[in-house]
């Protein structure tokens, strides 16, 4: 039997933080044994917002180590540079011109950082969800792991499926596959350490507000010492009061690796004092091994190029493919 494929990727913008871990990389850590898994680095993402072009090439580097760090798996998974294969720009421009303006127009993230750029949007802002469809259709991915702030992005490129299946498919032979979203419960929506109603996010101009995947230890430490409580003993999820504490226990539930009842019973009768550094020693010693294993890659750039190589080799064979499908159906000449 043929195992279902799954795609994902996170931008090279900023430092990795527990957000991007816990809500996406993690997840794809532990389901790619199940699966046919491409991961990405999608460096052309990011540069719908303002970047830095003297950084760019590590950042996207650095990204592809901490996938492999994270415990990315080469015997399950084909990671690679998402601008290394010509085809996702290629597939976004011909999805561009089926998109109908308002589908990208209402995307909530589109609204949000257009807000804070004045203006600056580019119109790459606005077309990032079609890159992002490009990315995901392919490989003909049945699933894409991500967070919750990614699931509009997963609806719209679905809309995006029934509209070229619909206009130049059959019912018989369908031209693209449907991608559910793949949205673990919790760790789907971290939020931020200095305010429990934001989502941690890189953009964040606190570097309080996050822990970094890349955080020392007494990093790690000092941003849980002085992250946002509340007045409160005896610590409680689920209490739309105390959003904080929701997510702090939330936190130490997934860095721990122990059961939400287990937290719940520990963590029931406790102040914040006592809470801060069980929290703290569970963040660090998560993160201790994939830092040793990210500094371990980064010594070796013959290794990192070489996977990064055989991963865009493997890519190419799926993306040229289906890009070869769509222009078909949309009625292209073959290149002679
Ligand atoms: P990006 O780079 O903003 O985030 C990468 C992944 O991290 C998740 N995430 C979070 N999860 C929980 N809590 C948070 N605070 C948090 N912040 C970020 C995101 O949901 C995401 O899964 N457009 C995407 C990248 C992308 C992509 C794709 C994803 C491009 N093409 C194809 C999947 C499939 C983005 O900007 O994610």
């Amino acid at each position: 039997m043929t195992k279902k494929r799954v795609l994902s990727g996170v931008q090279p913008t900023g430092n990795l933080h527990l957000g991007n871990y816990l809500g996406a990389i993690r997840n794809w850590v532990e389901v790619q044994q199940e699966y046919e898994n491409y991961f990405c680095v999608v460096d052309l993402h990011a540069i719908t917002v303002p970047h830095n072009p003297k950084t760019l090439a590590d950042d996207t580097y650095t990204l592809a180590a901490l996938y492999l760090a994270c415990g990315i798996d080469l015997n399950y998974s084909t990671l690679f540079i998402q601008s290394h294969i010509s085809a996702h720009s290629e597939l976004a421009w011909l999805l561009n011109c089926i998109t109908p303006l308002n589908w990208l127009e209402r995307m909530i993230q589109f609204k949000e950082k257009a807000s804070k750029q004045g203006e600056n949007v580019s119109v790459g802002l606005l077309d990032y969800p079609v890159l992002m469809a490009a990315d995901i259709l392919l490989y003909d991915a049945d699933l894409v792991p991500v967070g919750e702030d990614q699931k509009q992005h997963i609806e719209l490129t679905r809309d995006l499926v029934t509209r070229i299946n619909d206009q130049y498919g059959t019912k018989k032979e369908p031209i693209l596959k449907y991608p559910e979203p793949l949205i673990r419960k919790e760790g789907a929506r971290v939020m931020s350490l200095t305010d429990g109603t934001k989502k941690m996010s890189k953009s964040d101009p606190s570097e309080m507000s996050r822990i970094n995947l890349l955080d020392p230890p007494d990093e790690i430490a000092k941003k849980i010492k002085r992250c946002k409580t509340d007045p409160i003993k005896g610590l409680e999820f689920d209490n739309p009061d105390r959003p904080e504490c929701h997510n702090l226990l939330t936190l130490y539930l997934l860095l721990s690796g122990k059961t939400k009842a287990e937290v719940q019973q520990e963590t029931c009768e406790m102040g914040w004092g006592q809470f801060k550094p069980l929290l703290a020693d569970s963040a660090i010693a998560a993160l201790e091994p994939i830092q040793a294993k990210y500094h371990d890659i980064m010594s070796d750039r013959d290794y990192l190029d070489s996977v990064l190589r055989e991963g865009r080799e493997k890519a190419e064979v799926s993306a040229h493919e289906i890009l070869g499908r769509v222009k078909k159906a949309l009625g292209y000449s073959t290149p002679l």
